[in-house]
């Protein structure tokens, strides 16, 4: 009788044990992007020297949708930049794995960026004398592909596969911005940064284009880190932080 009870209790604690090792393995979503003691200041007009960037840590995990907000002035532009390699910091890491993109040569860390980093900004940035096509072709071409039928599919996934050969000024600011949309998705990044994307949209549109780049990332596992200043837009998402809980750079000195 003994015994049995011995099997039966050594056969439960197996059975817990291996439950609590699955659902660790199901919970344990890695840091796909960290951050560790950034800082950046900048020189105003007067020659004088300001921090605009004091990160102690920060990290965003794989399969995260993060919504940042905070004041126009507060760094969030320079925070994204940063991330991309777009700007270096004074000091810190920025880690993408083991790869920390601020300590890369140029050459290589543009190469980085496009293979792994997509952008939205608020303006769009798209080149006016070029098509929606050409366009994404061109957010293509930075990586060394290049592949026409692939960039037909992205703006096909932002709902614009009738508008391939239209130039921007052809098209409206919330179609504008999906042409910019489907360039920062079409080489498939890791991460996707999102600046005040709905800056410029009506509410409509802003709408249309939060959901979509929601979805994009859902459907492509791709990370999204979005800055707003805008309440609405953040108040989108699940996941929410104040820029001034993670930057703890006191900006005195702006312009
Ligand atoms: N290259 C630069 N040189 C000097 N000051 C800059 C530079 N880039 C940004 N700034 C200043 O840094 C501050 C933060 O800018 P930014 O990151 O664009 O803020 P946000 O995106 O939150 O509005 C602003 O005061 C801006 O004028
Ligand atoms: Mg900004």
């Amino acid at each position: 009788m003994i015994k049995v009870k011995l099997i039966a209790l050594t056969a439960m604690s197996f059975f817990f044990l291996m439950k609590k090792l699955l659902l660790s393995l199901l919970n344990d979503k890695s840091e796909m992007l960290k951050i560790k003691n950034l800082k950046k200041s900048f020189t105003n007009s007067k020659k004088e020297k300001f921090s605009i960037i004091n990160i102690h840590e920060f990290s965003v995990n794989d399969c995260d949708q993060l919504a940042v907000s905070g004041e126009s002035g507060s760094g969030k532009s320079t925070f994204l930049n940063l991330i991309s390699g777009i700007l270096r910091p004074d000091e810190g890491e920025i880690l993408f794995g083991d790869t920390d993109i601020a300590k890369l040569p140029e050459s290589r860390r543009d190469l980085f960026r496009a293979r792994n980093i997509g952008y939205i900004f608020q303006t769009f940035n798209l080149l006016q004398a070029f098509t929606s096509l050409e366009n994404v072709m061109l957010g293509m071409m930075f990586t060394g592909r290049t592949d026409k039928l692939r960039c037909i599919e992205a703006l096909d996934k932002v709902g614009l596969s009738d508008r391939l050969n239209s130039k921007p000024s052809e098209l409206s600011v919330g179609e504008q911005q999906r042409v910019a949309i489907a360039r920062a998705i079409v080489n498939s990044p890791a991460l996707l940064l999102a600046d005040e994307p709905t800056a410029n949209l009506d509410k409509k549109n802003s709408g249309i284009v939060i959901d979509l780049i929601k979805n994009l990332c859902h459907e492509n596992k791709i990370i999204l880190l979005l800055v707003s200043h805008e309440k609405e837009v953040v108040e989108e998402f699940k996941l929410q932080r104040y820029f001034s809980d993670i930057n703890k750079s006191e900006v005195l000195q702006s312009n």
